[in-house]
């Protein structure tokens, strides 16, 4: 496969054009941000992680019947996907509080979340990302409100099956973030699903195995993503 032209370039990622107009190569980088990028580092090997348990959570939720932009892993740092049109919304699953919805709403610490909730962020930098309504997505027009309600639909399919998934790892998958696109016609699940973009603790000792880590400067931030990558793809 040739690899064309760079067709964008994110935070986490580069997307690039390929022979086929219709499919891209994801490519995974090692600089990690938070706080609306106000806050750079680098994770050694972040993206090589990161792509590994992209892709086998990717075939784990395509054997669910769960459609994505996955198509093959072509090298340590890349992915071949379909391209998609991104849905600029957010979507953030919860089965415990923690992060943004305890400074927000001040709920306790932990506290378990069930049914779980469905949040939708507007994802613009310049913005800072800001949570948003159903009302304000129709507004934006961001998405219709039949595909607001695929999105939610398709969140928490995906929490049916990634929380076993991840308690037969030991790991208690707290929160997560979507991104969801259109391709032809359809919504289907893009970008990625790694310790970028969850929040995973173990579940014996509680620690936390994410980019908390790294947001709030916990240490072992490389370690902890090998061993994340060890559980979920032995
Ligand atoms: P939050 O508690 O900061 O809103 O984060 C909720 C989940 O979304 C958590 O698993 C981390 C993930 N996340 C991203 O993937 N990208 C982001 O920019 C932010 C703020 C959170």
């Amino acid at each position: 496969m040739t690899t064309g032209e760079m067709l964008y370039e994110g935070k986490a990622k580069k997307i690039f054009l390929t022979d086929k107009e219709d499919e891209v190569i994801q490519y995974f980088k090692d600089d990690a941000t938070a706080f609306n990028a106000e806050k750079r580092g680098t994770i050694l090997e972040k993206g090589i992680v990161n792509n590994k348990i992209s892709t086998r959570l990717f075939q784990e939720l395509a054997k669910a019947g769960i459609p994505s932009h996955f198509i093959q892993q072509v090298s340590d740092r890349e992915m071949l996907s379909r391209r998609v049109q991104i849905i600029p919304v957010e979507v953030v699953l919860r089965n415990r509080a923690t992060g943004s919805i305890v400074k927000r709403l001040g709920l306790q610490e932990g506290m378990m979340i069930d049914p779980p909730l469905v949040e939708f962020f507007y994802k613009d930098d310049s913005l800072g990302d800001p949570l948003i309504t159903e009302d304000h997505i129709r507004l934006m027009k961001l998405a219709t409100p039949s595909q607001v309600i695929e999105l939610r639909t398709q969140a928490l399919k995906i929490n049916t099956v990634l929380l076993p998934f991840f308690q037969q790892r030991g790991m208690l998958l707290v929160d997560f973030k979507l991104e969801f696109g259109l391709w032809n016609g359809q919504i289907i699940l893009a970008d990625e699903i790694s310790p970028d973009t969850c929040r995973f603790w173990d579940i014996q000792t509680g620690e936390r195995m994410d980019k908390d880590r790294f947001r709030k400067d916990l240490g072992r931030i490389e370690e902890t993503y090998q061993e994340v990558l060890r559980r979920v793809c032995n």
